[in-house]
């Protein structure tokens, strides 16, 4: 029987916009032998790439499937065996072909492999205990796997300044192993070109121009580069002492929020398998952290659905720019301030969930439990490190008080659950505190690529038509093309509608828009996969992406449609704490309070900006009470 041969041509990121198509192809296969066994490959296929197709492992770094394959870290080398005489070589990059014989545990290999990775670590800063990604480095798991004890070599320590100056992201180049895998996911994946090598040699360091901080370049906080680096040289700006001071504080009234897919990623990070969905557990863990209240940004994804679809209608009424673009991704929203600044008229001007949020919680929430808005500190759990970015924008606040205090993303979470010694696995489940905890459906999938838009559409077609929309009429939203477009039908009129995700995918559709194709409603994340694949996520290294799902967003994804599908309440304006709210408070979509309070601007800032934030860094509390009705 023929051996079954499963192969994804994998992403083509520019030419078609399609980041995870995966074509029917025809395919010449090929069959070689690898350490006395044969196996079947494609032709144009790696030897890495087929050795792990066939099951067998060989140690990787500088490696990314399509993205790095650049053969410069040399730890996958293997012997390859042509006609007799046997030479080293880059398994990641040397093609397979027929007949072929090659060899990955030979004493020479392992000999070779160690002196390499003794060779990185010979002028790297080993701090393992002390490093945010001690127990998750790829680096580390491979001096452990290679069994090495000592370094034969001693490198030049060149203690280079470790940079931290914007709200997001530590770069540490005494920890970078150079193997390119940040510039290549910011330049090839997201288009953004922050990174590439500077100097020569010993000197090379692989950096923004000039060596700048990613704070004076035309860096989107996106964080890939966080998630694609194998050591500790790029981690997320931790804020967890920020968060314990605050817990620990007997005079601040600590508020949590948790963004959608939080619920279907935090589990990862204490075992359970991709896509598991730990809601309960997560609020149960957020209690058990010390928090006065654990509430749901999903509640404020229902409201950002609300505004947004009054937004829409308005828009399509005449008043304003079309197409609408979204706003709720500040990696997005940073990325159109940089390149993009003739559509920041089309901007949505709602805030995102976590900022509407934040407002809410220093104004709405403080009245209505009697608490002093200047007690109130907001703590957000974040996919994501562009929301660090974006709590620290000056535009993020009312009166002189921020809305967002702290953001954590999912892996900092994680590790406070840690800290505090919480068996996460053993915790009852829990449910939301009321009055911001109640969620729709619609507000789950904001968590990934299309929710955002499928989201708004289900509104916007009740609010024109009075009936509810057929909700499987819309799967065309889903998936994971890069663009996605459908059409829908409001009151007779057709409305175009686009999705892109990763910011590559995103020029693709604004190169359309600006020829003049036509829109109506256009979501954009930043993120490939939308939040699931979010900076803030789970890390899986090369070794780890063999035991979970190849592309793990897709797990999450379905995990989110699965508590979107189980919900009686599916519909944002079936919300009822968000028509109370509007009720009690607001008044009204669009209303004074709600363009006061839940809505903002953006700032074109060039290609090469010096970036100005934190103008409100380091206070905390209520909003200025003014023109703010009682509850
Ligand atoms: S955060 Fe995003 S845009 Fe910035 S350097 Fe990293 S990948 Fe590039
Ligand atoms: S920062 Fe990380 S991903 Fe980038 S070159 Fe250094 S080690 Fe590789
Ligand atoms: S897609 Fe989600 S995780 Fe990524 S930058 Fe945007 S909001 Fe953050
Ligand atoms: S050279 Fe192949 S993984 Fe680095």
């Amino acid at each position: 029987m023929e051996e079954k041969l499963e192969y994804t041509p994998g992403p083509v990121v520019r030419k078609t916009g399609q980041l995870y198509d995966n074509p029917e192809k025809e395919v010449e296969k090929i069959k070689f032998t690898i350490d006395g066994r044969e196996v079947t490959a494609v032709k144009g296929m790696s030897v890495l790439e087929a050795a792990r197709l066939a099951g067998i492992e060989i140690p990787s770094l500088c490696y990314l499937r399509h993205i790095n394959e650049t053969g410069s870290c040399r730890v996958c080398l293997v012997e390859v065996e042509v006609k007799g005489t046997k030479t080293l070589q880059a398994s990641c990059v040397y093609p397979a072909s027929e007949g072929l014989v090659v060899h990955t545990t030979s004493p020479r290999v392992r000999r070779v492999r160690k002196t390499m990775v003794e060779l990185l670590l010979s002028d790297h800063h080993r701090e393992c205990t002390t490093c945010i990604r001690n127990l998750n480095c790829e680096l580390q798991n491979l001096a452990d796997s290679l069994g090495i004890r000592n370094i034969k070599y001693t490198g030049e320590m060149k203690n280079l300044e470790v940079q931290n100056e914007n709200p997001y992201i530590v770069r540490d180049y005494n920890k970078c192993i150079k193997c390119r895998r940040c510039e290549a996911i910011c330049s090839k994946v997201q288009e953004i070109n922050v990174y590439s090598a500077l100097y020569r040699n010993y000197d090379t360091i692989i950096a923004p121009a000039f060596g700048q901080d990613l704070s004076r370049v035309a860096c989107i906080a996106c964080g890939q580069c966080v998630l694609a680096c194998p050591t500790g040289s790029l981690v997320e700006k931790e804020c967890i002492e920020s968060v314990w001071e605050a817990l620990e504080d007997p005079d601040k009234f600590v508020v949590v929020q948790t963004a959608p897919s939080i619920q279907v990623t935090l589990g990862e990070e204490f075992g359970f398998p991709v896509g598991s969905v730990v809601t309960g557990k997560l609020v149960a863990a957020l209690q058990r952290l010390g928090f006065d209240r654990v509430f749901a940004t999903d509640f404020t994804a229902d409201l950002t659905v609300m505004e947004e679809a009054h937004e829409l209608l308005e828009r399509l009424e005449g008043r304003g720019k079309l197409p609408l673009l979204t706003s709720c991704c500040p990696g997005w929203v940073k990325f159109a301030e940089h390149f993009y600044p003739e559509y920041l008229e089309n901007l949505s001007t709602c805030k995102s969930p976590h900022e509407m949020f934040g407002a809410l919680a220093k104004t709405y929430f403080a009245r209505k439990e009697g608490i002093n808005p200047e007690k109130i500190v907001v703590v957000a759990v974040m996919p994501c490190t562009a929301k660090k970015f974006e709590a620290a924008r000056r535009e993020m606040g009312t009166g002189q008080y921020k809305d967002v205090d702290w953001v954590l993303t999912t892996r900092e979470l994680a590790r406070m659950i840690r800290q505090a010694d919480i068996s996460f696995p053993d915790l009852q489940e829990e449910e939301y505190d009321s009055p911001m905890g109640t969620s729709s459906g619609a507000g789950a999938i904001f968590g990934s690529t299309g929710g955002v838009l499928e989201a708004a559409v289900r509104t916007a077609y009740y609010l024109t038509t009075g009936e509810e929309a057929d909700l499987p009429d819309y799967e065309e939203l889903r998936g994971f093309s890069g663009l996605k477009e459908a059409e829908v039908f409001l009151k007779g009129r057709k409305l175009k509608l686009a999705i892109a995700h990763g910011t590559g995918n995103a020029r693709v559709l604004l190169e359309r828009i600006r020829a003049g194709e036509s829109f109506d409603f256009v979501e954009i994340m930043a993120c490939p996969g939308g939040c699931v694949g979010g900076g803030g996520q789970p890390i899986y290294g090369s070794r780890e992406r063999k035991v979970v799902s190849l592309d793990y967003r897709h797990n999450r994804a379905d995990a989110l449609g699965r508590i979107d599908a189980s919900k009686t309440l599916r519909r944002a304006h079936e919300n009822p704490d968000v028509l109370r709210l509007y009720k009690e408070f607001l008044g009204q979509p669009l209303g004074e309070l709600s363009r006061k309070l839940l809505h903002t601007s953006y700032t074109p800032r060039g290609k090469l900006p010096v970036f100005q934030f934190g103008e409100l860094k380091g206070k905390q509390g209520g909003q200025a009470a003014e023109n703010i009705p009682q509850v």
